[in-house]
């Protein structure tokens, strides 16, 4: 009942020409993997050029991040229909945005109401550092993540919204996380966390994606499982064949 969602995140790299080549090698093989909802999220830089190249293609875009308002003197930053002109996804606090750039569950909050206002998907990132998982914290963190980034949302938005368990000792170290232990935390947490908020048959409607050192070997395996409903990609996102392969892995 929960379409499984795949979505590659380039983070910082590719130039313009880059991508359009990427894409146009990937799109054969994407194109006709229907089962899965695929996704695409290169850098602000390509989301112009990608849109066309991927129109009519069943494979959608999706911005790295985003601005919660409107317009005004933001200098640097992306404002929700700057996004919306080109993409129906949007990656929302992914680690790297907390750890370098200052995001918190707060901005992460006013992101995601944007994000829904606007009519755009998010797929919102969640998950524990080193430090927290081997005290053992990992639970009260994701909670807490989810507890304070979905606040104020209801119930009947929340079905709109994805959501990325992504330990951050698992991400680009080649260290994945087992996937039975991935699946207890989205089982045991990110779930239950979610049907506090907004009620058991929500929470189960709502899909939840592993990351973290997903690749064409491993990818699989997370899919078996019964709480994961697909991949946050980042290195294995901008290789063809492991890219079109963890797709292929998705389907029901
Ligand atoms: P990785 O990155 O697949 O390279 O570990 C995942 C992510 O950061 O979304």
């Amino acid at each position: 009942m929960r379409k499984p969602l795949v979505a590659g995140n380039w983070k910082m790299n590719k130039t313009v020409e880059q991508a359009t080549s990427l894409v146009q090698e990937m799109l054969p093989g994407l194109k006709k993997i229907n089962e899965v909802e695929r996704v695409i999220c290169p850098p602000f830089t390509s989301l112009v050029t990608l849109s066309v190249a991927l129109a009519g293609s069943g494979v959608g875009l999706g911005a790295q991040t985003m601005h919660w308002e409107a317009s005004g003197a933001f200098t640097g930053e992306v404002a929700p229909q700057m996004v919306k002109e080109f993409c129906q996804y949007v990656i929302i606090g992914h680690s790297e945005r907390r750890q370098y750039f200052a995001e918190t569950d707060e901005t992460v909050n006013k992101k995601v109401k944007a994000a829904l206002a606007i009519g755009l998907t998010p797929i919102v990132c969640v998950g524990e550092s080193l430090a927290q998982y081997e005290a053992g914290e990992t639970k009260a963190l994701v909670n807490h993540q989810i507890s304070e980034g979905f606040k104020g949302i209801e119930a009947s938005d929340a079905t709109k919204i994805v959501v990325a368990y992504e330990p951050i000792w698992a991400i680009g170290t080649g260290k994945a996380a087992t996937s039975e232990g991935a699946n207890a935390v989205l089982r045991d947490a990110i779930r239950p966390a979610m049907a506090q908020l907004w009620g058991k048959s929500t929470a189960e409607g709502i899909r939840i994606l592993y990351g973290g050192s997903v690749n064409a070997a491993n990818a699989a395996e997370y899919f078996h499982q019964s709480d994961i409903d697909g991949a946050l990609v980042g290195g294995a996102s901008l290789k063809v064949a492991d890219f079109t392969a963890i797709v292929e892995a998705a389907r029901p």
